[in-house]
């Protein structure tokens, strides 16, 4: 028996237990329930949520932030952060001005340094790590290159590496993964936010008071002459779009090539490395699934969306359409970046995006050139989304 039919089945007697299946399978079983769908029921109604699962309706459903908008996570990041902040408005100059503004500031000339001092840490990491013949890769290396590129290309290392850290899961905790709403974990991140921005607020200032640094993203800002408020918030910003989700794909991206043995040996000896890590990355993306409220009717492939409907757009699903994708269950280095939705895409697509690739990618490269890599322990993840342990052996 197919999802459909299953899922059908179950519906008809629990409508509730239909929706725990779904969202088992979402993580479980993505690729085939995705398959589905797309064939099947490409807008996929279910009790709780809609899932939207070809690429021309994802990319539709990304690109009309006034039909399709923020509201299902705006709130919970605004309240973590005192204030509003550009991923949690839609269609507004505030968020026209702020997203210009650090796409100004994170210059994509930046690259090449950003990938050297990335790869920079990463080695610092194996180094540390190979006398022992095995690293637990999410905490001895991907996150500690992401805090490193905080501290020092955002000019943020909070008050320490583990409290940073631990503010950023709080918050995306609850934005992202808090489907049911717990107040503990709200309340939480309202916590951590609050104590993020505090801090951020006394290093503000310091270097208004003369020890400032240069350079670093923090002081660019600073140097603005925007409202100090704005200025935090946005700084705040930063480890939220990075800390867990760089490391996040970086998992994912190294697991994939690691079941790819003939691929792996191939990409090591490439000078263009990163294609592999993207076309890896598809194969499991970090972001699966972006949520958006539906603010009025709105029709997509067929099926009517009604106003108030909690909207899934399937980026990871998207990025399987034959439709769109030459052979998507293929693995090919030559598929071109318009098909790849991993940093979202139209109105909210990621602003952090020059940065990041080249961390994600340079991080990975470090790792997988090192002689003798392979798998002790698979990838464990906490709340089925953020990869919390992953055990590799090196050569000692
Ligand atoms: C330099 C590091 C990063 C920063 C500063 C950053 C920041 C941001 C910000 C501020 C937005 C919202 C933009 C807007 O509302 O217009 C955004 C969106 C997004 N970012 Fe990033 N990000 C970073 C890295 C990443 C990474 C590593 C990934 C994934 C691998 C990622 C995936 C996304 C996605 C999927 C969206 C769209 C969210 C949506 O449409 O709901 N970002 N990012």
């Amino acid at each position: 028996m197919g999802h459909l039919e299953k899922y059908d089945d179950v519906l008809a007697r629990d409508p509730m237990a239909a929706f725990g299946l779904v969202r088992e399978w979402m993580r479980t079983e993505w690729r085939e329930l995705f398959a589905e769908l797309r064939e099947r029921r490409p807008v996929f109604v279910t009790p709780v949520f809609t899932v939207v699962t070809r690429f021309a309706d994802v990319t539709e459903v990304l690109s009309l932030e006034e039909v399709f908008s923020v509201r299902a996570f705006g709130p919970r990041l605004d309240a973590a952060l005192g204030g509003a902040f550009m991923l949690a408005r839609d269609g507004t100059a505030m968020n026209w001005r702020e997203k210009g503004l650090m796409q100004y500031l994170l210059d994509p000339d930046d690259a090449a340094e950003v990938r050297a001092m990335a790869g920079r840490l990463a080695d610092e990491a194996l180094d540390a790590a190979a006398p022992n013949g095995k690293i637990e890769v999410v905490h001895e290396l991907f996150r500690p290159v992401a805090l490193g590129v905080c501290a020092e290309y955002f000019g943020f290392p909070g008050p320490d590496a583990a409290t940073l850290s631990r503010w950023s899961r709080t918050i995306i905790a609850d934005c992202f993964a808090n489907y049911l709403g717990d107040p503990a974990i709200q309340a939480a991140s309202v916590e951590a936010g609050t104590q993020m921005i505090a801090h951020l607020r006394e290093q503000l200032a310091l270097r208004r008071s003369g020890e400032a640094r240069s350079g670093d993203v923090f002081s660019r800002l600073a140097a603005t002459g925007c409202d100090d408020e704005r200025i935090l918030i946005n700084m705040a910003g930063l480890p939220l779009g990075f800390v867990e989700s760089a490391p996040g794909a970086m998992v994912e991206a190294t697991e994939q090539l690691l079941l790819r043995p003939e691929v792996l040996s191939q990409a090591v000896h490439d000078d263009d490395f990163d294609r592999y890590v993207w076309e890896a990355l598809r194969f499991n993306p970090f972001f699966k699934l972006l949520p958006r409220i539906c603010e009025r009717d709105h029709e997509l492939s067929g099926t009517l969306i009604p106003a108030g409907t909690f909207v899934l757009a399937a980026a990871a699903s998207a990025m399987f359409d034959a439709d769109v994708l030459a052979e998507p269950e293929s693995f090919r280095l030559d598929r071109p970046r318009h098909h790849q939705l991993f940093f979202g895409h139209g109105h909210h697509a990621c602003v952090g995006v020059h940065p990041a690739r080249v961390v994600i990618c340079e991080a990975v490269r470090r790792l997988l050139r090192r002689p003798g890599v392979h798998v002790i322990e698979g990838v464990a993840r906490s709340n089925g989304i953020f990869p919390d342990r992953f055990v590799l052996g090196l050569e000692a």
